[in-house]
């Protein structure tokens, strides 16, 4: 099992923090950003982790990350030239995965549940597997559409969502997602939308879900930013 970091995009929602940083080296709680899902896949013994960024940051995301060493993995980076959406970005992990299944995390999700198990059960399975979690503004998400154990559709921020459960941000693929992007079209937002990418495997019946239990955000807007932090450590702001 490959692990995949996904930290581009411009972070436009947090202007001027972003202006000379990448958005996933702001800090949440008392580490940038990335630390977290960089923790999570080692804490799921996954050793090898490609992070994929722009060309804006990649110097000083390298800067923080190294070789790994520091984190007990070794990690390879990737340079997506524009931002053209999660899967495009994830299309550049092609060579890097081989033919290996990957567990993919988008940089600026922040999450409690510990996802070794999930990892470990995924191994060699073809197909792939989501993360689901019940929000009370499920349109600013992927959201998915459930028939008891099945996921039957998801949405990608739909104004009429057709349930609460979010799409998060930590998926877990077969080799045949690099089949799959390459039949994708850009979306109204001229981005590969990953949420396509999960449409195809729901429609070839390869698609499993789990809900997390414990907190889950993303740290993409001043408001789940300050979130994320007060997840991370709830004295946070509590100090002088
Ligand atoms: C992306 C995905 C969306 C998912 C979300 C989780 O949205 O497109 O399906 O629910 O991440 O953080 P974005 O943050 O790119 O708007």
């Amino acid at each position: 099992m490959k692990g995949i970091i996904l930290a581009g995009g411009t972070g436009s929602r947090l202007m001027p923090l972003t202006k000379v940083t990448n958005k996933h080296l702001l800090p949440v709680g008392h580490v940038p950003m990335i630390f977290h899902p960089l923790q999570k896949l080692t804490q799921a013994g996954i050793e090898n982790i490609l992070i994929v960024t722009g060309t804006d940051h990649m110097g000083d995301v390298v800067g923080l990350l190294g070789s790994g060493k520091d984190f007990n993995c070794n990690i390879t980076y990737k340079v997506q030239d524009e931002a053209g959406g999660i899967a495009q970005a994830l299309a550049l992990a092609e060579n890097f995965c081989h033919d290996e299944s990957m567990t993919v995390i988008l940089g600026d999700n922040i999450f409690e549940d510990d996802i070794y198990g999930a990892v470990q059960s995924f191994g060699t399975d073809k197909g792939a597997k989501i993360f689901l979690k019940e929000v009370t503004h499920p349109e600013r998400f992927g959201v998915a559409e459930l028939d008891g154990e099945r996921v039957v559709a998801i949405e990608e921020k739909p104004s009429n969502p057709k349930s609460n459960m979010a799409v998060c941000g930590i998926y877990m693929f077969d080799k045949s997602v690099f089949r799959i992007i390459r039949t994708l079209k850009p979306s109204g937002r001229g981005e590969l939308e990953i949420t396509d990418v999960n449409n195809a495997y729901i429609q070839e019946n390869l698609m499993r879900y789990e809900e997390l239990k414990g907190w889950w955000t993303d740290a993409g807007t001043f408001e789940s930013l300050a979130h994320a932090q007060k997840l991370v450590d709830p004295n946070y702001g509590g100090g002088e």
